[in-house]
């Protein structure tokens, strides 16, 4: 007998099977389609004009399958896996840093030995094989270090990429296609003497976790592209430790949001327009720009709007930033410029209107799931509990296949923050913002989609559904990467 999980993956290559034209037996045969191997090395990048700049890289190779797969990247970023639904994949992992590392593949809902958990980290010159079948719904994905306590440090220093999940689904829904698609990963950095980059300064970035006073897209200071007059479809990607952006337009156009973290909107979620987003660190936002809507020569820019989130912390902080290591620093919330956009002088394409795909039936979740965020004395806690690699509290137990609701409460004092809240190995769906979410935020927040990480403001109270479909022990926690090190993550194990 089928169990439920061999059933659904014989639904998926079946799904796969029509949509792209493979056989069944293709898809459910034990060979992967797609076999990489991702090395993380220490390297040097040009960044700044100058000297260049220490960082860690990822670097990948295709060793069968389609050459596509990997797309290289700008900057010092990894390069970009770009999967089919369906597909499988093996990838193996070689570690020659200096120090313990493991890849996790945000989003993406893979077996528990494939998902990266801190446990499976490899000392140096060590490797780790991962198998999958890719699951997940087209979108925009990442992936990037999980150690314990270190993977703040190795983000920063370089070791991030983009991962795109394609559908040959999306040719039905008239979305613009290379190469008018835009990967935009946005990330804060700061640097020192010499081009290097600076991490930790002082005790307060283990409170804020680390900002930067500068902004890097797809590695690189200044960004600037030039764009033709027409539809695109841009993926924007926060990859920043802890900075939280408020993304607009600076010629005040709304941004169409067709994406979230885990998946296109569906026809009755989208395309819907934002007068601004807030995007936290790891969420993901799919903007479909028409700039064929502007002036032909006109240069425009996505810049971050200053916000206060409500919290204790940035009343502290001041709104203009502080002094500090040696130097003005840009706070949680303050105003940064993040990419310029010339619209080419040609005649303008008109952008078809995109069809989304049909909503899917919602179940009604019986089971539930509260988590109540804490920050004091220097550290964030999740039901008053810190990080520990093997345990698992009663309420920390998840049933497979069933429809939870997982509640996560922030509090509202002095030290409370926003914290950008990551399931691993499910996407949810956003039910409910309940409490107080500050007015300068609340516009930016996109209701009812699919994700797999959320911002919980102070005072507020959010709900989210999902299924877990994996048994095995997965990781819950603060994707503010400081927060996360410090121990602000949990284990759940579904069974
Ligand atoms: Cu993106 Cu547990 O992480
Ligand atoms: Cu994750
Ligand atoms: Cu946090």
């Amino acid at each position: 007998m089928l169990s439920r999980r061999d059933y659904l993956k014989a639904m998926f290559a079946a799904g796969a099977a029509t949509g792209m034209g493979w056989p069944l037996a293709r898809a459910s045969a034990q060979e992967p389609d797609v076999i990489l191997r991702i090395v993380a090395k220490p390297d040097k990048a040009a960044i700044w004009t100058g000297d260049s700049t220490a960082v860690f890289r990822y670097v990948g190779e295709v060793l069968k399958g389609r050459r596509n797969a990997l797309r290289p990247t700008s900057g010092y970023l990894g390069p970009t896996l770009d999967l089919l639904r369906g597909e499988r994949v093996r990838i193996h992992f070689e570690n020659r840093l200096d120090e313990a590392s493991i890849i996790h593949w945000h989003g993406m809902i893979v077996p528990e030995r494939a998902d990266g958990h801190p446990r499976f980290a490899v000392a140096p010159g060590g490797s780790y094989t991962y198998e999958f079948t890719v699951v997940n719904p087209a979108g925009t994905y990442l992936y990037h270090p999980h150690p314990h306590g270190r993977t703040g440090f190795q983000v920063y220093h370089g070791l991030a990429g983009m991962l795109i999940v394609r559908d040959p689904a999306e040719a039905q829904m008239d979305l613009p296609q290379e190469p008018y698609e835009l990967p935009l990963i946005i990330q804060d950095r700061r640097v020192g003497r010499g081009n290097q980059l600076i991490f930790k300064r002082m005790m307060m970035d283990d409170m804020t976790g680390v900002l930067g006073d500068e902004v890097l897209v797809n590695g690189q200071p200044d960004a600037a592209f030039k764009v033709q007059p027409r539809g695109y479809r841009l993926r924007i990607l926060n990859a920043s430790n802890a900075r939280i952006y408020k993304l607009a337009w600076s010629d005040g156009r709304p941004l169409v949001v067709i994406g979230t973290d885990n998946g296109l909107l569906d026809a009755a979620q989208g395309p819907r327009s934002y007068p601004y987003l807030m995007l936290g660190p790891t969420e993901r936002v799919e903007v479909l720009e028409d700039f064929g809507l502007r002036k032909p020569g006109v240069e425009l820019a996505l810049i971050s709007q200053e916000f206060s989130d409500g919290g204790g912390m940035s009343s502290m902080m001041g709104g203009g930033g502080m002094m500090g290591g040696g130097g003005m620093m840009r706070g949680q919330g303050q105003e940064m410029p993040i990419a310029r956009f010339t619209v080419a002088r040609e005649s303008a394409v008109r952008a078809a209107p995109v069809r989304l795909p049909p909503p899917q039936p919602l179940m009604e979740a019986r089971f539930e799931v509260k988590t109540r965020i804490a920050f004091a004395h220097m550290r964030g806690t999740l039901n008053g509990r810190a990080f520990d690699m093997s345990a698992v509290a009663d309420d920390e137990r998840l049933p497979l296949n069933q429809p939870v609701a997982w509640t996560f409460e922030n509090g509202n004092g002095m030290m409370d923050m926003p914290h950008p809240m990551h399931i691993h190995g499910v996407r949810f769906r956003v039910m409910q913002r309940e409490g107080s979410t500050s007015s300068s935020v609340a516009a930016g927040l996109i209701k009812n989609c699919y994700k797999d990480s959320i911002l919980v403001f102070p005072g507020e109270r959010v709900t989210v559904q999902l299924t877990p479909t994996e048994p095995g022990l997965f990781m819950y926690h603060c994707h503010n990467l400081e927060h996360e090190d410090g121990g602000m993550m949990r284990n759940f194990l579904v069974a």
